[in-house]
């Protein structure tokens, strides 16, 4: 397994690979990567003939009170994690090399990024648009595959490669949780034994509001409100944003109908993690 650097590097091997009539499976991460990555580098390689893993800490992403330089950087960790599930490339670049100093070109995206973690963090999927453009136009993938548990992010890449007409299909995975529920994410690795166990609340408010959108209710207050309880009861937790919206438009609504995404943030200590459910009518 090869880590490339540069840009030009990887379109070569890129380039050798689409000759030879191989199809190719990105999977785009900022590394620390989990068990949440590697069910994505199983779907691709499942997929593909060729995967290859980004890993790269994208700035334009993270606010300025964010934890941009806190994030965890390990590529010969990342390296060997790839390497033990067949991964073919990671592409490693710097930020220099992704982001020169003449770099002026955005991809905004309107409404769908305007609710959940858009609100709370602006900015944030103009950063996120701008990368995954950048990374699909470098890599040329047939498939790229991103999780659930961002899945703002997810609705957002899709309708971005549908309204841009990008010619790959994004493939969407299921949360990985840890045993006890808590969704895998790279920044668990902040937690304290405590915030560990307060972090519980955001699995527990999930599966509560699940269960109440499939026992019928459909009043998206009463949904907020269940769910709110279970994570205001912790002292260690603080709600960023608990929302109940439609699925498709990612807009609130008061009455649910056959397309539901209850999505919430939640602070433990100064550590934001997010979980959500979606709720599809006859599935
Ligand atoms: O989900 C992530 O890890 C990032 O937002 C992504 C898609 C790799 C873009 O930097």
């Amino acid at each position: 397994m090869q880590i490339i650097e540069t840009v030009a590097g990887v379109k070569e091997q890129v380039a050798a690979w689409k000759a030879a009539g191989l199809t190719i499976g990105l999977v785009p991460t900022m590394g620390a990567l989990h068990e949440g990555h590697e069910s994505l580098m199983e779907a691709a390689r499942a997929a593909c003939d060729k995967v290859v893993v980004s890993v790269f800490v994208n700035p334009l992403q993270f606010g300025p009170d964010e934890d941009y330089d806190a994030y965890p950087r390990d590529i010969a960790r990342d390296g060997a994690v790839c390497a033990a599930h067949g991964v073919d490339a990671v592409f490693h670049p710097t930020p220099e090399e992704m982001y020169g100093p003449a770099f002026n070109t955005y991809v905004v995206m309107e409404a769908l990024t305007d609710a959940l973690c858009g609100a709370s963090r602006p900015g944030h999927f103009r950063g996120v648009c701008t990368v995954v453009t950048k990374l699909f136009n470098i890599v040329q993938p047939d498939f790229a595959f991103f999780g659930q548990k961002d899945a703002q992010q997810l609705a957002i890449i899709k309708r971005m490669v549908a309204d841009l007409n990008m010619n790959l299909k994004v493939v969407g995975c299921p949360i990985v949780r840890e045993e006890d529920g808590l969704a895998k994410s790279s920044r668990n690795a902040y937690l304290s034994p405590d915030e560990r166990q307060a972090a519980l609340v955001l699995s527990r408010a999930v599966r509560a509001g699940e269960a109440a959108v499939r026992a019928g209710e459909r009043d998206a207050a009463a949904v907020k409100r269940q769910m709110s309880a279970i994570i205001e009861a912790d002292p260690l937790a603080r709600i960023d944003y608990v929302e109940v919206v439609d699925g498709a438009t990612m807009q609130p609504v008061n009455t649910l109908g056959r397309s539901v995404l209850a999505a919430l943030a939640v602070y433990i200590g100064s550590t934001r993690l997010i979980d959500n459910f979606i709720y599809e009518e006859g599935e």
